[in-house]
C-alpha cells in the first residue's frame, strides 16, 4: 500500500465526519493538525500555491512544469481545469504521486452559471429576485461540482457607480443593501448547508476591497475613499457574503489608501478577520503579489511575498512569489513559520470541509456530469430568470408585439449567439445558444421575421443600411438589437464613452425617420447614455447579456409571453459628465431646487436627474400606490414602526412589481443621503388586484457610521419613501428617539 493510501485510510478512519453531512469541526481540526505536523516546509509552501491550467483545442490542458510541481508537492491548487475526467487525472497525480497525497483544490470562474449560463450579474441583480438568484448559484454550483470543480471565484461583491468600468457588468450594481442580499444569496446557493455535499462548491468573495471604484473607471486603477464611505457603501456586500459563511476571499488588484489590497493588513487582517471573524483563507487575484512591484510598495517579488503573507494573504494566485521566496523569507526571519502554518491550516481546513480527504474524487464523476449538466430544468430556469432580469426602460405601446405581425429584426447582435453569453461565461458554449432572431422565427414563424444585419456593433461600416431600410419598409414593426460587443464588457474593458458604439445609433435614427414603430433591445454590460436613442425608439428593453436561453427569453418578453418586471440596480445617466451618479447622493449645501439659479449644485448644460433612475422599470401593466400608512408617528429604542402601502394592478395583465422603500435621515452627526434603499418586496398581482405591502422600520434600518465611527441610529426626524422606482415614490415622515 502506498504511503498516500495509508494516510488517506488513516485520515478517513480517524476523522470520520469531516467533510460529510453534519461535518464536525473538531474532526477537521485534528486531520489538519496531524497533516501539518508531518509536512516539510516545501510541502507547506506548496499548499499556498495556485496555478492556472491552460486550454487546448480538445479541452483543458496543463503545462508540464505544473504537473512536475504537483508531483513534487509544490502546487496544491489549480484553476481553470475542469471536466470530471480531466480533474480526476490531475487529482491522481496529487493523490498517488506525492509524498502526502494531499488532494488538489480545483477553482474556476463560475460567475453567472457554469454550463447553463444565466444573465450577467448586473442583469441578475435587476431581477431583484433574491431567491431566484440564490437558485442560479445553486444550479451553477451543482453543474460545476459535477465537472470536478470545488471552488468558484464568486460572488463578485464590488459596488460600482462607474459605468466606464467594464466590470460593472459582473456585480450587483450601485446599492449596498441590494448588493448585500445578493452576495449572501449567492454564497448560500454555492455552498449550501454543507460544503462536503457533492453538489456544493466553495464561494470566494471578491474583489476585496472597493475594486469597483477605480479612478476614471479605468480597470486596475487607484482607489481612494474615506473610511466612512468605504464602510457605509462598499464593504457591506463583502461582509454579507462572509456572514453567510463564505470560506474564501480574493484580494483585489487595486490599492486603497495607498496600500495595494494584496498587502493591506487593515483590510485582510484587521477588518476581515478581526472585525468580521472570517476564518477561511484569502487568495490573491491573478499575479496580485508580483504586481505590487509596479504599484511601488515593494522592491521585488521576495519583498512582495513578505508583504502579502504578513498582511494576511494565504494563497498566491499565479505569481509564484510564495513558491520562490517563502522558504528564504522564513529562514531569514522575515516571515515566521507560524504565519505560514496558519495559512496552510486555513487552506487544508477548507479542503477537509469539502470532503477531499475522505474522497479526493468525490467531484470527479463523469456520470453525474452527464446527468446534471444543462438539464431541461436548468434551461427552463435560465429562461425564466433571463426574462426576469430584463428592464423595460420605456414603452409607448410598441411592445408587446403580436404573434403573426410582420417584424423587421435589425442588428448584428440579433444573430449573435456568442454575445448572449456575456463575459465570464464559465464553460458556456455558444453553439448551444439560440440567437434572438432564430428564437423570434421559431415563435412568430420564419416568414413573419424579416432580418437584416444593418451594421455591426463596433465598426463604422454603413453598407448594410439600405438592406435594413428595405426590410423595415416591408414590416409592420421593427425590433432593433443594438448595444456592445460582449468583449467590451468585463475585465480590462473600460470605455471612455458610454454611448452606443459604432454606427448603430445612426441606423436607428434612419429607421425611426421612416415612422415605423421601433423597439430597441439592448445587449450591454453597463449603464449607457441613451439620451439620443430614447428619443428615437418607441420602446427600449434592456436585456443585458441574458445567457444560454437569452434568445428565447427576449422573445418571451417582446411578444408578451412574459410581462417584464426587472428594475434597474444601477442609475443610467443622461450624460457621461454626470458620473458618478447614484440614488444615495448627499444634498450638498446648495441643492439644486431653482431651475434658473446659478449658484446651486448643478450643471449648466444638463439637468441633474439621470435618464433612468435606480429602481426604474416598466411592465405591460401599470401599478398604482396608495399613500403610505404608518403604524404611528415614530418609535424609540429597540422598538419598530410599520409602514404600508396598498399597491393595485391597474392594467389588464398579471404583473410583478418591486415595491421599494427608501429613507432619509434629515439631520445626522454626519450628512446622510437624500434617499437610501432600505427594503423591497416583489408582489405579483392579477389585473385589478390590490395588495397591502408592509415594511418594518427599526433601529437597524436607521443605523450608519456616526461621526465617531460607531455604527448605530441617531434620534431625529426621518422621511420615508415607498414606490416603484427611486424617482417615483410616496412620501411620509416619522421620528425616532433613542
Ligand atoms: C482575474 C480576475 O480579476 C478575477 O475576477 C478572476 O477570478 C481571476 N482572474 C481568476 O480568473
Amino acid at each position: 500500500m502506498k504511503k498516500t493510501a495509508i494516510l488517506l485510510a488513516l485520515a478517513a478512519l480517524l476523522l470520520a465526519g469531516c467533510g460529510t453531512s453534519g461535518s464536525n469541526d473538531d474532526s477537521c481540526t485534528s486531520l489538519v493538525e496531524d497533516l501539518l505536523s508531518r509536512m516539510t516546509l516545501e510541502e507547506k509552501i506548496g499548499q499556498t500555491v495556485l496555478y492556472t491550467s491552460d486550454w487546448s483545442v480538445t479541452g483543458p490542458s496543463i503545462r508540464d512544469g505544473y504537473i512536475d510541481d504537483i508531483r513534487a508537492g509544490r502546487c496544491g491548487n489549480i484553476f481553470n481545469a475542469y471536466t470530471a475526467a480531466y480533474t480526476r487525472k490531475l487529482q491522481e497525480v496529487a493523490v498517488n504521486e506525492t509524498r502526502l497525497g494531499i488532494p488538489i483544490l480545483f477553482g474556476y470562474d463560475v460567475i453567472h452559471g457554469f454550463r447553463t449560463i444565466f444573465p450577467i450579474n448586473l442583469g441578475l441583480s435587476a431581477s431583484w429576485d433574491i431567491e431566484a438568484i440564490e437558485e442560479s448559484a445553486r444550479i451553477a454550483g451543482r453543474e460545476a461540482a459535477a465537472a470536478g470543480l470545488h471552488w468558484t471565484y464568486s460572488p463578485m461583491c464590488d459596488i460600482c457607480v462607474e459605468p466606464r468600468w467594464g466590470r460593472i457588468s459582473e456585480g450587483a450594481g450601485e446599492d449596498p443593501y441590494l448588493g448585500s442580499l445578493i452576495a449572501a444569496a449567492m454564497t448560500r446557493g454555492y455552498q449550501g448547508d454543507d460544503l462536503g455535499d457533492e453538489n456544493t462548491i466553495l464561494a470566494c468573495v471578491k474583489h476585496y476591497a472597493a475594486y469597483g471604484a477605480p479612478q476614471a473607471g479605468r480597470d486596475y486603477n487607484t482607489v481612494d475613499m474615506s473610511d466612512r464611505w468605504l464602510r457605509e457603501f462598499y464593504l457591506p456586500p463583502y461582509k454579507a457574503a462572509v456572514d453567510a459563511g463564505a470560506l474564501s476571499v480574493m484580494a483585489s488588484f487595486n490599492e486603497l489608501d495607498g496600500v495595494p489590497a494584496t498587502a493591506n493588513k487593515y483590510l485582510m487582517t484587521d477588518i476581515l478577520r478581526g472585525e468580521w471573524g472570517f476564518d477561511g483563507f484569502v487568495v490573491t487575484d491573478y499575479t496580485g503579489i508580483t504586481e505590487m512591484i509596479c504599484h511601488g510598495n515593494v522592491t521585488d517579488a521576495k519583498d512582495a511575498a513578505r508583504a502579502a503573507i504578513n498582511a494576511g494573504i494565504d494563497m498566491d494566485m499565479q505569481s509564484a512569489a510564495f513558491s520562490d521566496n517563502l522558504a528564504a523569507l522564513i529562514h531569514e526571519g522575515k516571515v515566521s513559520e507560524k504565519t505560514l502554518d496558519e495559512a496552510v491550516r486555513r487552506i487544508l481546513t477548507v479542503k477537509a470541509k469539502l470532503g477531499l480527504f475522505e474522497d479526493p474524487y468525490r467531484y470527479c464523476s463523469e456520470e453525474r456530469e452527464r446527468e446534471l449538466t444543462m438539464t431541461p430544468e436548468n434551461l427552463a430556469f435560465a429562461r425564466r430568470i433571463a426574462s426576469e432580469s430584463m428592464v423595460l426602460l420605456q414603452n409607448d405601446g410598441v411592445l408587446p408585439l403580436r404573434k403573426g405581425q410582420k417584424i423587421a429584426v435589425i442588428g448584428a447582435l440579433a444573430e449573435s449567439a456568442d454575445d448572449l453569453l456575456g463575459s465570464w461565461r464559465g464553460a458556456g458554449e455558444a453553439d448551444k445558444v439560440e440567437t434572438i432572431v432564430d428564437a423570434m422565427r421559431d415563435y412568430n414563424g420564419a416568414s413573419n421575421i424579416i432580418y437584416a444585419r444593418g451594421c455591426d456593433e463596433i465598426s463604422d461600416d454603413k453598407s448594410g443600411f439600405q438592406a435594413a431600410l428595405s426590410a423595415v419598409s416591408r414590416a409592420e414593426k421593427v425590433v432593433m438589437v443594438i448595444g456592445e460587443d460582449c468583449q467590451w464588457t468585463g475585465e480590462a474593458a473600460s470605455r471612455s464613452s458610454i454611448n452606443i458604439p459604432g454606427v448603430q445609433s445612426e441606423l436607428l435614427e434612419r429607421i425611426a425617420a421612416t415612422g415605423k414603430p421601433v423597439a430597441v433591445v439592448l445587449l450591454n454590460g453597463r449603464p449607457l447614455d441613451l439620451s439620443a436613442e430614447s428619443q428615437m425608439a418607441g420602446a427600449i428593453l434592456e436585456a443585458w447579456y441574458p445567457g444560454t436561453m437569452g434568445g428565447q427569453a427576449v422573445t418571451d418578453v417582446l411578444f408578451g409571453e412574459f410581462n417584464p418586471c426587472g428594475k434597474l440596480s444601477v442609475t443610467f445617466p443622461r450624460a457621461l459628465g454626470q458620473v458618478p451618479i447614484y440614488h444615495y447622493a448627499k444634498n450638498t449645501g446648495r441643492p439644486y431646487v431653482h431651475p434658473d439659479a446659478k449658484y446651486e449644485s448643478r450643471y449648466l448644460d444638463v439637468v441633474n436627474e439621470p435618464l433612468f433612475a435606480f429602481g426604474h422599470g416598466l411592465a405591460y401593466t401599470s401599478f398604482e400606490y396608495s399613500d403610505i400608512e404608518l403604524g404611528g408617528s415614530g418609535f424609540s429604542g429597540n422598538g419598530s414602526l410599520s409602514a404600508s402601502v396598498t399597491v393595485t394592478n391597474t392594467g389588464e395583465r398579471e404583473g410583478t412589481e418591486v415595491v421599494q422603500m427608501y429613507i432619509r435621515d434629515l439631520v445626522g452627526s454626519v450628512t446622510r443621503p437624500v434617499k437610501q434603499l432600505k427594503g423591497f418586496q416583489r408582489v405579483t398581482l392579477a389585473p385589478g388586484q390590490s395588495e397591502r405591502v408592509s415594511f418594518t422600520i427599526d433601529a437597524s434600518t436607521l443605523s450608519f457610521y456616526r461621526q465617531d465611527m460607531t455604527f448605530g441610529p441617531e434620534a431625529g426626524d426621518f422621511k420615508l419613501f415607498i414606490g416603484g422606482a427611486s424617482d417615483n415614490v410616496k412620501e411620509a415622515s416619522f421620528n425616532y428617539s433613542l
